[in-house]
């Protein structure tokens, strides 16, 4: 099992930090185009094999993509994150370019690869690579909704003053700002219903608190968050390497599924070897209907702004 990670950066370099730890993968290759930022990274994380007990080999390459040869998943991190005051839509000018480009070269060098776009604004930044690569629709997905949802599990369980362990609970729609749609409905503390323990004014803070959960940590730490973003792409990893058959809510290219098509999007989708296997259609209220009706006009804003 073969991991690329392009951007060594700090969502990057978390993910292959995790993706060691967890000691599924064979390697993991981390690529960056700043020169010798990869390798070092790269032998940092080695230098921690004996201390976490992994036997993951990881190495780095500046922009040398014939290292990442044959490998079986590539996460696409490369890019600039948003800065305190910007909105993930804001970065698509720098991050198209680059995305395009990097999405091209990995598919060079592994013509049977599954990607896994990170890089914001992610929802657009996956409809780009469907609609410049040619892969198959199950082999891209974008990761956002594992990093919402686990947002607004730590948020419930704060309210509920409970260990997050206890709390389930989804995140579907836009990665973005306005986007989100947090499905307080479904969500459960150990199988109840929060709705049983929560009022809906509390409910209502801990959605507000959920979609705004990226730029309040952008404020805190001048730049965009990693622990949890690499931790949930590891996930995303480790459900295809696995052949886990894991639910996570994925950016999808949909055809019709939750009535909407032609965009990428926020949906419970299953991992597994062939990359995103099915897409889960939930029942949906009226409200929570329109949430998502008015979470896919942001997306396709944002997607008018791409030439493609
Ligand atoms: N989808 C999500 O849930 C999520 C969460 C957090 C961050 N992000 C996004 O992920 C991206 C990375 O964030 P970060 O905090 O790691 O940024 P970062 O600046 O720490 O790392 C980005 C890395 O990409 C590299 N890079 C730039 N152009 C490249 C190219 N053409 N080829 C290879 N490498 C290139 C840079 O040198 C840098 O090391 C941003 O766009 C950010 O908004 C997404």
């Amino acid at each position: 099992m073969k991991v690329t990670i392009v951007g060594a950066g700090a969502v990057g370099a978390s993910c292959a930090e995790y993706v060691a730890i967890k000691n599924f993968a064979s390697e993991v290759v981390l690529l960056d185009i700043k020169e010798g930022y990869a390798e070092g990274k790269a032998m940092d994380l080695m230098q921690t094999a004996t201390l976490n007990g992994f036997d993951t080999k990881i190495t780095g390459s500046t922009n040398d993509y014939s290292k990442t040869a044959d490998s079986d998943i590539a996460v696409i991190t490369s890019g600039i994150p948003r800065k305190p005051g910007m909105t993930r839509e804001e970065l698509i000018g720098i991050n198209a370019g680059i995305v395009k480009e990097v999405s091209s070269n990995l598919i060079k060098h592994s013509p049977n690869v599954t990607l896994i776009v990170v890089s914001n604004p992610m929802d657009t930044m996956t409809y780009l690579v469907h609609k410049t690569t040619g892969l198959p629709k199950n082999k891209i997905i974008g990761m956002g909704g594992a990093l919402d949802s686990a947002r607004f599990k730590y948020r419930l369980s704060e309210a509920l003053e409970c260990p997050p362990s206890d709390v389930d609970g989804m995140v579907i729609g836009g990665h973005s700002d306005t986007g989100m749609v947090p499905l307080t409905r479904l969500a459960t503390r150990n199988s109840v219903p929060v709705t049983a323990f929560l009022s809906e004014d509390r409910l209502n803070q801990v959605s507000e608190d959920t979609k705004v959960g990226g730029a309040t940590l952008t404020k805190l730490l001048g730049t965009s968050a990693w622990y949890a973003p690499g931790a949930a792409v590891s996930g995303l990893v480790q459900a295809i390497a696995c052949d886990q058959k894991k639910m996570f809510p994925c950016s999808a290219l949909l055809d019709g599924e939750y009535g909407l098509s032609d965009l990428c999007i926020g949906v419970p989708a299953i991992l597994g070897k062939d990359g995103l296997e099915k897409i889960v259609e939930l029942q949906l209220d009226d409200a929570e209907k329109a949430k998502m009706k008015e979470s896919a006009e942001g997306v396709k804003k944002t997607n008018g702004l791409l030439d493609v």
